[in-house]
């Protein structure tokens, strides 16, 4: 070894710890948010939801969103705030009908196929979407210097299958038969939605977003061929196209349920984290995934639910197999309407290693 006498210079990177790691540093304790970190289970969003009267109206309530966005972040302190906004809100953008039925989930006037596209008004989205990114502006100015602000978009497969079923499904029956009727059709639409999602997320990155993330949650749904066609490709495309906008903002993948793609995934030229669902050994993940990207996720919301100490050892189990390594700790799915406060409160301090 030679000199050592030399003070090692310090990498100064962004304050923001939850940036650092997506900057690929690893810090300890990791940083933490949770994926629908603003919702039902808290009594306060609660309330506010019922100011706004609708779900959609609330999305489009600058002041109101900001407030919701803000609340998990002050009950919690949580290393990052989430946009609250929706996946839905992009065909709601592009002139479809979207409702939010209490109880029952979302409702969209389907598109049954290629002619339904010319119904579509792309150029109106960014207009339409204007009070979102009012509200990033609303939020930055009021988070802690050290909470980063997190904007996100659904993958294009995800919000596709909400706009031909006209809701949740079980099966995803039209959106199969049309991928099978017309792959150069249901092309078209894929590429109308890349498009559609990367001026959202510009947009978002514009207006002060400094992370990104593209929810695909159903991509488990497809099987191998059509999950690369479907979501690996068009997350490719829109990642070299934000990054190329702005090189700055950081991009997370959750392709949610993608198994033995997650590799693939993770190898995106220009993604800077992968979220890794419950189903995923985190070991594995680390030695597969680990080095190439950072890593966000993955206690599965259930254990947050039943607290205690199956939760205790999961949250030490994981922390041990991400020690040293750029990680965020997160759920593996949203937080469920029924976890309790205080669970969310003790993982928390599990994290950071203050629990009593
Ligand atoms: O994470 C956050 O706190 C930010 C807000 C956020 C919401 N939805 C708020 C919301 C985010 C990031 C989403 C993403 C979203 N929305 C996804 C991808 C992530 C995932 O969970 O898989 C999907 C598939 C949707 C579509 C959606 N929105 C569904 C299926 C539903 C109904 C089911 C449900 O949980 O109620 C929604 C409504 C919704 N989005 C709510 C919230 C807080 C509940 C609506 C209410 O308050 O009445």
């Amino acid at each position: 070894m030679t000199g050592g006498l030399e003070a090692v210079p310090e990498r100064r990177g962004p304050a923001k710890p939850l940036l650092r790691v997506l900057g690929g540093e690893s810090v300890a304790p990791p940083p933490i948010w949770l994926m629908r970190q603003a919702g039902r289970y808290l009594a306060e969003y609660r309330a506010i939801r019922a100011q706004a009267g609708s779900f959609l109206a609330l999305c489009l309530d600058p002041t109101l969103a900001a407030e919701v966005t803000l609340q998990p972040v002050r009950r919690f302190g949580f290393d990052a705030a989430i946009l609250f906004s929706d996946i839905l809100v992009v065909p709601y953008g592009l002139g479809q009908a979207v409702a939010f039925e209490e109880g029952v989930g979302p409702k969209l006037e389907p598109i049954a196929g290629e002619t339904d596209l010319s119904r579509l008004q792309p150029r109106e989205l960014i207009g339409r979407l204007e009070p979102v990114y009012r509200t990033i502006g609303l939020v930055r100015r009021e988070l802690p210097a050290a909470t980063a602000l997190i904007g996100f978009a659904g993958a294009p497969w995800t919000v596709a299958s909400y706009m031909i079923e006209g809701g949740s499904s079980e099966t995803y029956a039209k959106s199969r038969a049309w991928m099978a009727r017309s792959p150069d059709g249901f092309q078209r639409l894929i590429d109308l939605l890349v498009e559609a999602t990367v001026a959202h997320l510009c947009a978002q990155a514009e207006a002060g977003a400094e992370a990104l993330q593209l929810f695909d949650s159903w991509a488990g749904a497809l099987d191998e061929p059509d999950r690369r066609r479907w979501c690996l490709e068009p997350a490719a495309r829109i990642v070299a196209r934000v990054k190329r906008r702005f090189a700055q903002v950081r991009l997370i993948l959750f392709p949610r349920r993608a198994g033995k793609l997650y590799p693939e995934f993770a190898r995106i030229p220009g993604v800077d984290a992968v979220s890794l669902d419950s189903d995923v050994d985190p070991a594995r993940a680390r030695a597969d995934l680990g080095g190439r990207v950072a890593l966000q996720g993955n206690l599965n919301p259930r254990l947050l639910v039943e607290g205690g100490p199956a939760m205790r050892a999961a949250v030490a189990r994981l922390l041990e197999t991400m020690a040293g390594t750029p990680f965020l700790f997160n759920l593996g799915h949203g937080i469920l309407p029924e976890t309790p406060v205080e669970h969310v409160r003790e993982l928390v301090a599990l994290v950071r290693g203050q629990a009593a």
